[in-house]
């Protein structure tokens, strides 16, 4: 069982701290922690500036930080003195100046679903509920705050993106507040509100006719020709540091814990190995114990290329076709998928895919549980959670944190069909006690939506088991 303590907002946070500045750099400081950027293969160093590949064997680059300069300096007292914000963590983001997007972006409610828990048969579950994520509610606006910062520092005056929805709403969104153009890239067939939700922040947005891995490849093009910040491939490095704050948050909102096991849905593959290294970081620098932490991809059954090299023990995915009602994870050919599967694989954790249904199903068990609305991606995150405890890849007795990362009205034609069709009636009090009369007979809602909620994924054999990937014993 962890130890933590609710604050006002229910967050589980260690409120007894006083918000002291600590012996911490203030927020107000302009130099950042930054060493350089560098490649992941082969570890060559290269300046601070929009770049995406390495020179000399295209692996990708990330940022690296002075962590020695950081120890003493980074404490929880330091963080905790910083704004109610993800920007509580600057000193561990690649940012020189102030903020100057997301200035109320992050620090997303921690919830303890024992509701939820209980359906499910485990003792300690907890849900981070980005899909109350702040201006355009989806995890993404974590990434952006970091990318439109960036990209303000840079001096470009407009910012675009490849996105399967939630990215550009977020784009859109930020660029308007910072006074930039805008250009959002998406595939021509998604849902509604997933295109006004992005229309009205007034972006110039361009419908791509084919799937996500069509625009991402059309926006690598455009970067080559022109001069804009395209947040997820010229400012990828920068951009994709600002997801590690999703797992700074679930740490410090525990009290400063790391949960066992934290289920993560996977795209293009930002998300989990950022929260992976947010973990890694607190643990370099004291802040939390390390706990051995395992992380868990969440993929839709129509799009699963992550999953299903994991299940067949390869280090390489083989990219799909996408065909899932879970749009906006619906890539692939996922950019940083190897790294997914890298860490899964190093961390002892393991995949899960699910089917539509299962999705939808999950949609309403946690709607009907926690009173959270999610979109499909959602869904299947908390679809795949189930899957990993009913088939013992995940304890039962062991702390679980599940990654909920959109918001279900921006799409809310996926769940039509979904319920029973709502009475009308004339505005007369004995056609009101004949409904509820009538409504009596039926069960409640949510009474059908029991655990095991999915059909179980049983541990399939691997053909190279190593000690890090053997499943977990329950
Ligand atoms: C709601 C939602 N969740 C999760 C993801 C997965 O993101 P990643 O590309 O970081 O794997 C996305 C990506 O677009 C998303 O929109
Ligand atoms: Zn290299």
């Amino acid at each position: 069982m962890l130890d933590f303590l609710l604050d006002k907002k229910g967050f589980f946070v260690a409120a007894t701290r006083p918000k002291t500045h600590g012996q911490g750099r203030d927020t107000e400081r302009q130099m950042s922690y930054v060493r350089a950027l560098t490649c992941k293969e082969c570890a060559a160093d290269y300046p601070v500036e929009p770049r995406t590949v390495c020179e000399n064997d295209f692996g990708p680059l990330e940022v690296a930080f002075d962590y020695t300069a950081m120890r003493g300096n980074v404490t929880r007292e330091s963080i905790q003195a910083g704004p109610d914000s993800l920007w509580r963590y600057k000193d561990l983001l690649p940012v020189e100046g102030p903020p100057r997007a997301g200035l109320r972006s992050g620090m997303t409610p921690l919830i303890r679903a024992d509701n939820l828990a209980k359906k499910l048969g485990v003792k300690d579950l907890y849900i981070k509920d980005d899909s109350a994520n702040y201006p355009t509610f989806s995890y993404k606006d974590r990434v952006v705050s970091i990318a439109l910062t960036k990209a303000l520092e840079f001096g470009f005056d407009t910012v675009a993106c490849a996105s399967t929805g939630n990215l550009a709403h977020s784009v859109a969104a930020h660029a308007a507040a910072a006074g930039v153009r805008s250009f959002v890239l998406i595939p021509h067939d998604l849902e509604e509100g997933k295109i006004v939700g992005s229309l009205v922040f007034g972006p110039r947005m361009v419908k791509i006719h084919g799937n996500y891995d069509d625009v991402n490849r059309l926006c690598s093009q455009i970067a080559d020709k022109y001069n804009w910040a395209i947040v997820n491939v010229n400012l990828r490095p920068f951009y994709t540091e600002g997801a590690k704050t999703l797992g700074f948050e679930i740490a410090e909102q525990l009290g400063w814990q790391l949960p066992k096991h934290t289920v993560v849905p996977v795209a293009g593959g930002t998300l989990l190995p950022k929260v992976w290294k947010g973990y890694r970081e607190f643990i370099e620098l004291g802040l939390v114990k390390d706990n051995q932490p395992k992380m868990y991809a969440a993929q839709a059954q129509g799009c699963s290329p992550v999953v299903e090299a994991l299940r067949n023990g390869r280090e390489l995915f083989k990219p799909q076709k996408p065909d899932t009602i879970a749009k906006s994870i619906a890539i692939g050919n996922p950019a940083d998928g190897y790294y997914v599967i890298k860490i899964v694989n190093d961390s002892g954790g393991y995949g899960a895919a699910a089917q539509d249904q299962e999705i939808l199903d999950a949609v309403k068990l946690l709607a009907q549980t926690e009173g959270v609305f999610t979109e499909p991606a959602g869904g299947t995150t908390l679809a795949c959670a189930i899957k990993l405890i009913e088939s013992g890849r995940i304890p039962r007795d062991e702390p679980i944190c599940v990654c909920i990362t959109g918001n279900g009205l921006k799409t809310v034609e996926a769940m039509q069909g979904q319920f029973a069709d709502v009475p009308i009636i004339p505005a007369k009090l004995n056609d009101f006690d004949r409904v509820v009369d009538e409504l009596a007979q039926q069960p409640a809602p949510g009474a059908a939506l029991t655990s095991p909620l999915v059909s179980v994924d049983p541990p399939t054999p691997r053909t190279q088991p190593t000690a890090a990937t053997k499943p977990a014993t329950p």
